[in-house]
């Protein structure tokens, strides 16, 4: 490890307002990059005491000098990562920890563009270059840059990056919510070098309907007429030449022909390179098309079931963040033996490595911002923050053909302010990216015990989504009120609908009282499981299933030391990779939907 450093602290301001970070660069990771991983020197500061100096890094200058801080000798964080995983006194630390270390450029940077990239810090970030304060972010899960072109020097240059991970109730998510509420620099780092003109951004995909129509945006990073922009994919024969508008955009729209559209069991994806005469970018591209007809969902015109799983960005078996490709391979193979196709990344973006992977391997995915249950609806900033949440995520993925679904909310209530808000949230996902299905995971159904059927009354947001996503616990948080085999569901018949979240807990290992939920059996879970599957049976606008969860996670929320204590037990596979019978159970159905396609 290269590790220039010293100790350089990060001041938390908890400036209020929106980010400081600039519009994002697309494609970050496939530009010309100096990374910043690696050992980053720290302090713990519960009491917030260095934000008036601490950032400067000042050493004493003579003997009647003193420093209250020093971190010279002091803790040393890896970066990336959360800091809860990797210190004891850490584990349930919710506060601010300064971060710091010097870099050098390795070539001086004459003349390009230098963009510091962060492709995530949980949850509200504070930016210092060479004692200077140059960017602020909130939000733990999507990517934020700051433009320091000419800030920096050929050596020892001092970067800070002030972290709190506190909760706040008008933050997103707010006070309460079931995952380990993990703080830290916990993506990539790193300097992108670009030159002053350069492709700032670019959208290319299939028309949402026809098979062969591909429609490209592409923009500059200067409003300038009269540039050529060139798209090419090789393996396609295509190279289309564009001309920018005073806007420094150019679009074009174009067939092609012999194109194999990305698909679960294909998917294929293009290199699409584009070039001016300045910059070069390339990209691995899928195009598809995906809709709804009817109760159907359609890829590719063919009817698809949903055959899906949920995991969070977590290690269980090293209980901290998932973070590098390594992780993204142990998440993506567990959920690839299980047999599933689509994949509810939960609840919150994760990190590209994932959603790139899972591309690759042919898993459709639903990415949501954490709208997870109490939040602030009728607090503006708090809406502002979510528009910006959901523009960045959508931003950075909007070139992935492996999203089928944006969610916009988890276990919301019905409210004026709530349904405005999920509608702004889908109005901004659209105005983005419209090639992408709109869901939300709905937990208000109650019982019609006349009908013996379950159903939503009244919820305006039924008509935002495409698609309806259930979360249901028939078994668990509910009893059985009828047999499975004589329950029904009518929630918007005219739609697909995809049970998002269903399922209960056991704790590998444990057997016997089968017929006990305080058992935490997997006698009881697989027997639940059992019965779920028969009651979905009745649904006739089913469209998919996606057990909670794949893996055992932790949270503080779940307290009995008698199941694991601070692991919530819903795991298909437990926090060891154990797999549990309800695993085998949902593998063999799975096998039999994805013989139906
Ligand atoms: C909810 C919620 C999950 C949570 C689950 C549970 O449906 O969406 O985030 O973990 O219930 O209680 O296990």
């Amino acid at each position: 490890m290269n590790l220039k450093y010293a100790l350089i602290a990060v001041s938390m301001c908890f400036s209020c307002g929106g980010t400081w970070a600039q519009s994002q660069i697309i494609n970050a990771y496939a530009r010309d990059n100096r990374s910043l991983n690696g050992e980053w020197h720290a302090i713990i500061d519960p009491y917030e005491r260095g934000r008036h100096d601490m950032w400067k890094n000042r050493k004493p200058q003579n003997n009647n000098e003193f420093r209250e801080y020093s971190f010279d000798e002091g803790i040393v964080l890896n970066v990336p990562g959360d800091f809860n995983s990797q210190l004891p006194e850490l584990k349930y630390y919710e506060g601010t920890v300064w971060y710091g270390r010097y870099f050098d450029m390795p070539e001086p940077a004459t003349g390009e563009t230098l963009l510091l990239y962060f492709a995530g810090v949980a949850n509200v970030a504070d930016i210092y270059l060479n004692a200077e304060k140059i960017g602020h972010h909130e939000g733990g899960f999507t990517p934020f840059q700051i433009d320091i072109t000419g800030k920096v020097k050929d050596k020892d240059n001092f970067i800070a990056v002030a972290v709190n991970n506190n909760r706040r109730p008008d933050a997103i998510p707010a006070m309460n919510f079931d995952w380990w509420n993990y703080g830290g620099i916990t993506r990539d780092v790193f300097i992108i070098r670009l030159p002053e003109e350069h492709i700032a951004d670019y959208h290319i995909r299939l028309d949402k309907r026809d098979p062969k129509l591909i429609h490209a945006d592409v923009a500059l990073s200067r409003p300038i007429a009269g540039r050529s922009v060139t798209i090419s994919v090789p393996e396609l024969n295509i190279s289309k030449v564009l001309t920018t508008d005073s806007e420094g955009k150019a679009s074009t729209s174009f067939k092609a022909k012999n194109l194999v559209r990305w698909d679960i069991d294909n998917p294929k994806l293009y290199d699409v390179i584009l070039t001016t005469e300045k910059d070069t970018v390339a990209e691995e591209i899928g195009f598809r098309n995906i809709k709804t007809e009817g109760t159907e969902i359609l890829l590719n015109d063919r009817p698809v079931f949903l055959c899906g799983v949920s995991f969070h960005e977590e290690i269980p078996q090293r209980k901290g963040r998932a973070f590098s490709q390594a992780d993204a391979a142990m998440l993506l193979n567990e959920a690839k033996d299980l047999g599933v196709n689509f994949i509810r990344l939960a609840h919150y973006p994760q990190n590209e490595h994932i959603v790139r992977m899972a591309e690759k391997m042919g898993f459709m995915l639903w990415e949501e911002i954490p709208i997870w249950q109490g939040i602030d609806f009728g607090n503006d900033s708090t809406q502002a923050k979510a528009v910006r949440m959901m523009s960045e995520m959508v931003n950075r993925d909007k070139n992935r053909a492996a999203i089928a679904v944006w969610g916009i909310a988890n276990e919301t209530r019905p409210s004026e302010a709530r349904n405005a808000f999920l509608a702004k949230l889908k109005e901004t996902a659209q105005s983005i990216d419209d090639t992408k299905l709109i869901s939300a995971a709905f937990d208000n159904s109650s019982w019609n015990k006349d009908k013996k059927c379950w159903e939503i009354n009244n919820d305006p947001a039924l008509d935002l989504v495409d698609i309806v996503g259930i979360n249901k616990y028939v078994g668990w948080y509910e009893n059985w009120r009828a047999d499975p085999s004589e329950m029904g569901w009518n929630v918007k018949p005219e739609k697909p609908l995809i049970f998002t979240e269903f399922g209960g807990e056991a704790l590998y290992g444990r057997h016997g009282n089968g017929e006990a939920k305080w058992s935490w059996s997997e006698d009881y879970q697989a027997d639940l499981y059992r019965k779920n599957l028969m009651m979905f049976e009745n649904v006739v606008n089913l469209a998919g299933v996606s057990p909670w969860i794949l893996f055992d996670f932790r949270s503080p929320t779940r307290f009995s030391p008698l199941q694991g204590l601070e692991f919530n037990r819903k795991g298909l596979t437990s926090d060891r990779g154990q797999r549990k019978e309800a695993w085998y159970l949902m593998r063999d159905y799975f096998n039999t939907k994805n013989k139906d396609r």
